[in-house]
């Protein structure tokens, strides 16, 4: 397995993801923990909460409030991994 290669957790499930666009959205959808919309971190549709993990954002996370930042809240379309990943539904 190469370095870019991680692991996204959710409930004890997990996927494979690689470090590149679109990648974690693509593993949350497979685990059918959230929906998308945009893919442009506009509409919020792929709201969860992270756990753990590092990432980089391609795009801004335009759609979260700042309560929602503060809570971890993430947008995983607009998401690079630069680990393993363990989120959590989110619950407004
Ligand atoms: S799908 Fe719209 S913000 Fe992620």
């Amino acid at each position: 397995m190469s370095k870019d290669n991680f692991t996204l957790t959710f409930s004890g499930s997990r996927e494979p993801v690689t470090q590149s666009a679109y990648a974690l959205v693509d593993a949350c959808e497979k685990l059918g923990i959230i929906r998308t919309r945009c893919r442009q971190g506009k509409c919020g549709a792929c709201q969860i909460r992270i756990i753990s993990g590092d990432y980089e954002e391609i795009a801004p996370m335009l759609a979260l409030t700042e309560k929602e930042i503060r809570n971890n809240a993430i947008l995983p379309c607009v998401l690079v991994p630069l680990s393993d990943i363990e989120v959590e539904a989110w619950y407004k």
